[in-house]
């Protein structure tokens, strides 16, 4: 059975990492969560205070080559984790500050390049599902299965507010849904790479579906392109 390159796109908190995670399991597939590679440059920025009140973008595009992003496997969890400059940074950067910026961060096109360049070489010999914005247009342009995910953002902020809660973190369903929509309109309007359906992707509206449900679908087109 010859390994391919699975890209799985779309708009925030549709369900993309759930679903690429028990993919890549399945298929024994390595799994790259792309959303914490730029989640992690943006924690970066904002540690040493070049996003915020006032955006500093050219001195975070000069301090590039001084961040290290590494995915460690966490052997218990059985998954991996994102580490910059060597620490564990998983839980940091997913909290709403780091969302609240995130999106302008990857609007930089000098991030982006470092970044695919970093994603393309994780992908090189394929056996991969790797989940973003980009995948499929422009990460891997020619990967065999392009998924197109797709949710009301209703949906979606309701299960990244179970999400943020389960966390602990202090945050109301309407910041939650104003982050989501915020995110997806940045993402979808950036000059850069913007978030759009490859041509050939297949659409895949999830509102709802359980997630064997979607598992179970996503699995058998899979099956087909093998
Ligand atoms: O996937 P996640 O929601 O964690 O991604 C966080 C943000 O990172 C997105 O809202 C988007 O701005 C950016 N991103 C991107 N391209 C990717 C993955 C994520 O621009 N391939």
């Amino acid at each position: 059975m010859g390994k391919i390159t699975i890209a799985i796109d779309g708009y925030s908190s549709t369900g993309k990492s759930t679903l690429a995670k028990r993919l890549a399991s399945a298929l024994n597939y390595v799994y790259v969560d792309t959303g914490a590679m730029y989640r992690a440059v943006t924690l970066f920025a904002l540690n040493n205070e070049y996003v915020g009140v006032k955006e500093d973008i050219p001195s975070l595009v000069a301090q590039l080559s001084n961040i290290k992003l590494k995915f460690m496997p966490n052997e218990t969890l059985g998954l991996s984790e994102m580490y910059l400059n060597g620490q564990n940074v998983e839980k940091q950067i997913r909290t709403m500050k780091v969302s609240e910026h995130v999106s302008k961060v990857a609007t930089i096109e000098e991030v982006r390049r470092m970044l695919v360049a970093m994603q393309q070489q994780m992908g090189e010999e394929k056996g991969i599902v790797m989940d973003g914005r980009d995948i499929g247009t422009v990460v891997f342009p020619n990967a065999e299965l392009k998924i197109f995910m797709t949710a009301s953002p209703e949906t979606r902020a309701t299960r990244r507010y179970k999400e943020l809660l389960e966390r602990g973190e202090d945050v109301t369903f309407d910041e939650v849904l104003k982050n989501v929509q915020k995110r997806d309109r940045i993402d979808s309007t950036r000059d850069v790479s913007p978030l759009k359906k490859a041509e050939d992707a297949i659409e895949f509206d999830n509102s709802d579906m359980g997630l064997d449900e979607q598992f179970e679908r996503i699995h058998n087109y899979t099956l087909r392109v093998i």
